[in-house]
């Protein structure tokens, strides 16, 4: 029974999201403070249950996960800066430990302000709860960590951040995990990859850096006829621009470091599941399926029917690796995401009249974006982004290294780092930066000339944007000449 009760908490912590609460359409966030609220508030729930209001995405990224403070009204997300919580007496203290009543204990495990944000994420995907790690690596690794051990194998699209593949192709072998790696666009190797201990496929909606698209309904087949999980890095879409969960993907992860904060200003990463795959029948995953001696023998998948990877990965993931997210962090990126969907429609306008400008010039020779019919996924993006194929494209420019650096160099707007999903217009010259030691050939081994150039296109004033551009070109073409 006092197990059950955590099961309780997690159902309505997941459920509460789509329920209209008696002020309106917010979404109840379960923390200590607002727990027993809740509770008394069960059965009403259940009866509004019935007919569910599904809130919509511009309002959930304003209220999903948050109703007003209930102690001082505070309308904004308070900021609970702080490391643990007061227990009550210490049987209350050893019911939170033993997950007997929810609550937060200490902020590695949980805390209220990035409560909200795991709530509101998961709301805006549609999935059961998420957990807000310390960056987009930290939730990758988290997945992994959660379902994998020795003697594991992942099948991962070869079209992904360099940091990801780092991860899988040289350090998780050492902990007895290994990769194989397939073009996004080789359907049959993708199957052809999978054996007996492949538990996991991943891939990214849009790839990094190449802009690859995965297409993830038909992967997510072939990964549930093996009884697989799908896992897809959101980051460069959002579910503003697609929401993997609807094309079949049984978790979700983002690095928040780039839209979801969206103004450059933390790092942050989200793991979301949908909570509809599988693990006991599946026969694959035992850290889900068998007894969990690390926490009182529980066997997670039989505690709660739906939220068995989240609570193995808070109370196993969390409490052992420590990568949580700290609650000023999830205040930044809960900011951003309350203008998701508006800067994503600027990112995305701006950055089709940046392309159609750069198209205008003789300087520049090949632009890599899927709603340009010559790109190979174009019409893939037609239907998984309907709403647009993000915000960041690479472009070659005539006259290699010198003029890519010139340009770069030439840009007062556009910033020269290495981030992408600012608001700010951000650009990377890799051969003079990332890329530098590399020749030429090897340059072309990774798909990148000496000129190509990679743009995050942000939300300044367009005409702003094109000058700056403009006057890149100049400078690129003199630089040419020289
Ligand atoms: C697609 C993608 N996934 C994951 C990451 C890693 O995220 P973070 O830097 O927040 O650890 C990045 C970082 O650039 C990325 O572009």
């Amino acid at each position: 029974m006092p197990t059950m009760c955590y099961g309780l908490y997690v159902q309505l912590y997941s459920l509460t999201r789509l329920l209209p609460n008696q002020q309106g359409f917010q979404g109840y966030h379960l923390d200590i403070l607002s727990f027993q609220y809740n509770f008394q508030h069960f059965k009403s729930n259940l009866l509004l249950m019935q007919r569910p209001i599904r809130t919509r995405f511009d309002t959930l990224s304003l209220h999903a996960g948050q109703r007003p403070d209930p102690v001082h009204g505070a309308r904004a997300v308070p900021i609970y800066q702080t490391t643990s919580y007061v227990f009550k007496d210490s049987d209350h203290a050893a019911s939170l430990f033993n997950m007997e009543r929810p609550g937060h204990a200490y902020s590695r495990l949980s805390n209220p302000t990035t409560a909200v944000l795991e709530e509101r994420i998961a709301a805006l995907e549609e999935g059961i709860g998420g957990i807000a790690t310390s960056s987009g690596q930290a939730s990758l690794h988290l997945a992994i960590a959660t379902i994998m051990g020795s003697n594991s194998h992942i099948v991962s699209s070869s079209a992904i951040y360099g940091g990801s593949h780092n991860l899988l192709e040289y350090t998780l072998p050492r902990f007895g995990i290994e990769t194989t790696f397939v073009s996004p666009r080789d359907i049959d190797g993708i199957r052809k990859a999978i054996r007996p201990n492949t538990q996991l496929i991943f891939g990214e909606t849009i790839g990094n850096p190449g802009n690859d698209i995965m297409n993830i309904p038909v992967v997510a087949e072939i990964a549930h006829e093996h009884k697989i999980p799908l896992m897809i890095d959101s980051t460069f879409t959002t579910p503003y621009l697609m929401k993997p969960f609807e094309h079949g993907a049984n978790l979700i992860m983002h690095s928040a470091t780039k839209f979801l904060c969206g103004h450059g200003t933390v790092i942050g990463g989200v793991l979301v599941d949908h909570g509809r795959f599988d693990w006991e029948s599946s026969g694959k995953f035992e850290t889900l399926s068998e007894p969990y001696s690390g926490f009182h023998e529980m066997t997670f998948d039989e505690e709660m029917s739906q939220g068995g990877f989240l609570i193995r990965a808070r109370r196993e993931g969390m409490r052992d690796f420590g990568a949580c997210m700290a609650p000023t962090v999830a205040f930044y990126i809960l900011q951003g995401i309350e203008t998701l969907s508006l800067r994503m429609q600027r990112h995305i306008e701006n950055t089709r009249k940046v392309i159609e400008f750069l198209q205008s010039s003789d300087q520049v020779e090949e632009i890599s974006y899927p709603e340009l019919p010559e790109h190979p996924d174009y019409e893939l993006a037609k239907t998984l982004l309907p709403r647009g194929a993000g915000s960041i494209f690479s472009f070659s420019l005539k006259g290699g290294r010198k003029a890519g650096q010139a340009f770069t160099e030439g840009l007062e707007i556009f910033s020269h780092l290495a981030n992408v999903g600012d608001a700010k217009s951000l650009i990377i010259h890799p051969a003079s930066t990332t890329h530098h030691r590399m020749s030429k050939e090897d340059l072309e081994k990774a798909g990148i000339t000496e000129g190509t150039i990679r743009l995050s296109v942000g939300l300044e004033d367009i005409g702003d944007l094109t000058e700056d551009l403009s006057k890149g070109l100049y400078l690129a073409e003199k630089a040419a000449r020289n």
